[in-house]
């Protein structure tokens, strides 16, 4: 078998067999395949497209390209979820406890953010002692006795996804429906979890600009998984303001713990209880109003928190913070955003929000950049809202007066105005079963 006669016949729209695309999968995870062969391939894909079998396909190739995690120890009620990338996006940190709470096995690995979306994983190490890397033997530990660990990726868990993501990044080939669908799909189905639940994003933030393009996203992604022998269901949800009021790694611990202790942004509470709602009804096979009973029961008794508080602990993480967020790292400096006129705030467009906090240091621009933990944006006010002139939409936190400036900048460009209230969209758009 040849790369370039693969490449040929993609180019000419004809669909590829399981044994091509198994050959491109591992000649990539094995450094056979050069980036340039690879790269062309993911073109021809970017402009033909792959039907439901080559998706299916290439998903699969993508999981078994390394390491695959197995759950099976845990039983039938292991759960994951993943969120196609977002701005202020700490409903991990929520739904994570309330699922577990809920006799759900929460085995997870996450992420980290780059570029204008958060990652799971830079959150938790905001808190000070918390271990985003164990042995298996302390995960799995760690699983039995809390119900609930997350750390980051391991080494070597669909290793072909990483080199064809790097790829993509590079070279104009990330939005493609069969693409997007195989890698995130290719790395949730090597992780293990029986049943999964997507948080399928769509708005300025999000990958996806338009509902009707996440649902195309989200259908391929169900069929996938369905068909792999897992449970999966997604939400399609909206990424055209930031999620919650916190956007920044220290900042969206202390509204995670918030929201876990009865307070908080509702809108950020309603979504964290529909997505573990669908994660309990689904691992546990009971009926809606059921899984709904038993994760607002979770919440409201406090139950969620302490197993937060179990899980923490378990990882290294110090427990005082949780309970004094107070004690969680805060930058020094802090700069407010003011209204420069009467009216609604139009648009607080969430992609450049993301921006904003980067630029303050909640963020990276290449994998080696150190976060400033205490970094990131608090919002007084969104889309929607009324506002007069000089009052405070937003506060800004950095460690220095020149991030400051230059997010401020950014921040601002964020914003527009009107003198009406807008027609402002429902966070919760659809679910896909
Ligand atoms: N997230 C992923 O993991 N892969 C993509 O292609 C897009 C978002």
């Amino acid at each position: 078998m040849r790369v370039y006669d693969i490449i040929e016949k993609k180019k000419h729209r004809l669909p590829l067999s399981e044994e091509e695309i198994r050959f491109f999968a591992n000649g990539v995870a094995s450094g056979e395949i050069p980036d340039y062969q690879a790269a062309a391939l993911l073109m021809a894909i970017c402009l033909c497209g792959m039907n439901e079998e080559e998706t299916f396909f290439l998903t699969a190739a993508i999981a078994e390209s390394g390491d695959t995690i197995d759950l099976s120890a845990f039983g039938e009620y292991t759960a994951d979820k993943h969120s196609s990338g977002g701005v202020g996006d700490k409903t991990t940190l929520i739904l994570a406890p309330i699922a577990a709470s809920c006799g759900v096995i929460m085995a997870k690995m996450s992420g980290r953010g780059l570029g204008h979306t958060g990652g799971t994983v830079d959150k938790l190490e905001s808190i000070r002692g918390y271990r985003t890397t164990l042995s298996s033997e302390e995960f799995c530990e760690l699983v039995k006795k809390n119900g609930i660990a997350v750390i980051g990726q391991s080494g070597n868990l669909a290793p072909a996804d990483k080199k064809l993501y790097a790829l993509r990044d590079v070279t104009a080939t990330i939005d493609s429906v069969p693409l997007i669908a195989s890698s995130i799909m290719g790395k949730k189905l090597a992780a293990g979890a029986k049943t999964i639940v997507l948080d399928v994003k769509y708005g300025s933030g999000g990958f996806m600009k338009t509902p009707e393009q996440a649902t195309a996203l989200a259908e391929t992604m169900v069929k996938i998984g369905k068909r792999y022998g897992r449970r999966v269901a997604a939400l399609i949800t909206n990424m055209d303001v930031p999620l919650g009021n916190a956007v920044g790694n220290a900042l969206e611990v202390k509204e995670a713990i918030e929201i876990l202790q009865g307070r908080g942004c509702p809108a950020l509470r309603a979504l964290c209880l529909a997505l573990a709602k669908t994660i309990v009804q689904l691992s546990l096979g009971i009926e809606e109003s059921e899984a709904e009973r038993r994760v607002t029961e979770a919440l409201e008794s406090g139950a969620a928190f302490d197993t937060l508080c179990r899980w923490i602990g378990g990882q290294g993480g110090d427990v005082s913070v949780l309970l004094h967020p107070e004690y969680l790292p805060a930058a020094p400096l802090s700069l407010d955003i003011l209204s420069e006129r009467d009216g609604y705030i139009f648009g607080m467009n969430a992609e450049r929000v993301g921006e904003a906090s980067l630029l303050l240091g909640a963020g990276r621009q290449t994998k080696e950049d150190t976060l400033d933990m205490g970094a990131g944006v608090i919002l007084h006010k969104k889309t929607g809202d009324t506002v007069s002139r000089g009052a405070r939409i937003a506060t800004l936190y950095a460690s220095d007066e020149a991030r400051l400036e230059k997010a401020k900048e950014c921040f601002l460009s964020a914003i527009t105005y009107a003198d009406k209230k807008p027609k402002t969209q429902s966070l919760i758009y659809k679910t896909v079963l």
